[in-house]
């Protein structure tokens, strides 16, 4: 059953991935709320690389996160246990892995700082969500459920565009 729902999600990623032609994302380098510090800065609206591994293996489950959205650190840690992924397991032969990993080290949000597994962790995405316009309550509504479901409030999340515009906020 599993197999089956992957299999859905992947062809349904794959789809997508060819109906988008990333345009999306000029880097807003003059946006102004760079130097979140710590962590890496995290540009709003982070460049789209692409790498097709990626994108057909780390957007079945979920949207497959930007690079930019974690740190080096954080990724090698993520990429290091694969086998026990939030209780899934996500594992990958180990050159597939190697790839996917190279590929998010070299497009993280910087090299150092403290490895974290998850982006709702770190402590930009603290300051951006903790309180703001967020209530509590939001964060239990069945159209979100969790932190990690970027896109519930982001629709151009998987395209790395997290612009205050954009945001909707799902009842
Ligand atoms: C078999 C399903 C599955 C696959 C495949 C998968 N993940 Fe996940 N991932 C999960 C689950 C489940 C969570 C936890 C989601 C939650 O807490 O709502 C998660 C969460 C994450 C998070 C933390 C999000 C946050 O901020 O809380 C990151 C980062 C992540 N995955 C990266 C990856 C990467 C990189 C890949 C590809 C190598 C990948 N995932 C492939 C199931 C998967
Ligand atoms: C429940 C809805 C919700 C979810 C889920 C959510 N966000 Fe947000 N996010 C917001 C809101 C609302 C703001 C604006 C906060 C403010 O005005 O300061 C925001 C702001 C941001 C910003 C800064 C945008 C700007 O223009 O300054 C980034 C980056 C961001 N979110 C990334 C993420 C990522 C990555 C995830 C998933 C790991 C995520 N968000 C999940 C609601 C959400």
């Amino acid at each position: 059953m599993f197999n089956v729902k992957r299999k859905i999600f992947l062809m349904l990623a794959v789809s997508l991935a060819i109906g988008i032609t990333v345009t999306a994302a000029q880097a807003d380098d003059d946006h102004g709320r760079e130097g979140h510090g710590g962590e890496g800065h995290v540009k709003t609206t982070l460049k789209a690389p692409a790498n097709s591994l990626w994108q057909k293996e780390c957007a079945a489950c979920h949207i497959a996160y930007a690079p930019g959205l974690l740190n080096a650190e954080s990724w090698r840690k993520v990429m290091a246990g694969l086998d026990k992924h939030f209780n899934s397991d996500a594992s990958l032969p180990a050159r597939e892995a190697a790839e996917i990993s190279a590929f998010l080290q070299n497009n993280a949000s910087g090299k150092t700082g403290a490895a974290t597994l998850r982006i709702s962790e770190t402590a930009w995405f603290k300051r951006q969500h903790d309180g703001h316009e967020i209530s509590p309550e939001v964060w239990k509504r069945a159209a979100v459920k969790s932190p990690a479901n970027c896109a519930a409030c982001h629709p151009q999340a998987e395209r790395g565009n997290f612009n205050e515009h954009e945001i909707r906020i799902p009842r």
